[in-house]
């Protein structure tokens, strides 16, 4: 295969990314890369607290963790040591331990490789928050996806009535909230958009809306 190509999206919790990534990838016939799912298996396979750990122990236990893709499209398939992480990691505590452990540098720099080394073997659409700054600086298109963390929570709270989750709206949104700010003001690879990212913002739009926006910037 000739050099793979990437496309990252990056934003805030809640925004619409993982949506988008795989539409976007189905569209251009490639694997989509939800690294959002990768630091929330990872914080799921370590367990709560593993932020508290000493750096040997992290280190240890992140030396048994494998990620591999396969498929593409919508019919991409993200595995952890061969199994495939479904609905158990798609709570917003979850989504909190995921923040946690995205804070400690051993934990981003091991991610940070994977997500390297499947972007040489695959091309890839690929959505998280520091897709376009940090791991894919060279990435042929870039697009980072915002809105107001009130309609990202009412979003997500839709999301997880869907997949028939417990939902409390104004609970998501503190949530959101506190997320957000951690992963905004993390030393290591905050969340923030590339200088070359092309901004979207989807608080007035319709998914259509932003999905023809990215495809036109893709094509463009
Ligand atoms: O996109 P998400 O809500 O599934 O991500 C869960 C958490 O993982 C998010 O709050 C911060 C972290 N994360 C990260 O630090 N870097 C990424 N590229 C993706 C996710």
């Amino acid at each position: 295969m000739s050099n793979p190509t990437i496309v990252t999206i990056d934003g805030p919790a809640g925004v619409g990314k993982s949506t988008m990534a795989k539409r976007l990838a189905e569209a251009l016939g490639i694997a989509y890369l939800d690294t959002g799912a990768m630091f929330r298996s990872t914080a799921w396979r370590l367990g709560e607290g593993a932020w508290n750990w000493d750096e040997s122990r992290l280190v240890e236990e992140l030396g048994w963790i494998r990620f591999t893709l396969s498929g593409s499209g919508a019919q991409t398939r993200l595995a952890l040591n061969g199994y495939e992480v479904g609905d158990e990691i798609r709570t917003e505590e979850v989504g909190m331990w995921a923040s946690n452990v995205a804070t400690l540098p051993p934990v981003r720099a091991f991610l940070k490789e994977a997500q390297i080394r499947l972007g040489e073997q695959y091309s890839l659409v690929a959505e998280g928050r520091d897709m376009g700054t940090v791991v894919f600086p060279g990435a042929k298109n870039k697009f980072f996806l915002d809105a107001s963390v009130e309609v990202r929570a009412k979003r997500r709270h839709d999301q997880l009535k869907e997949m028939g989750k417990p939902a409390n709206l104004a609970k998501l949104q503190e949530s959101i909230a506190q997320r957000d700010h951690q992963d905004r003001n993390r030393a290591v690879a905050p969340l923030r958009p590339a200088e070359d990212a092309v901004i979207v913002d989807t608080s007035d739009l319709s998914r259509e809306q932003v999905f023809q926006a990215l495809l036109d910037g893709v094509k463009g």
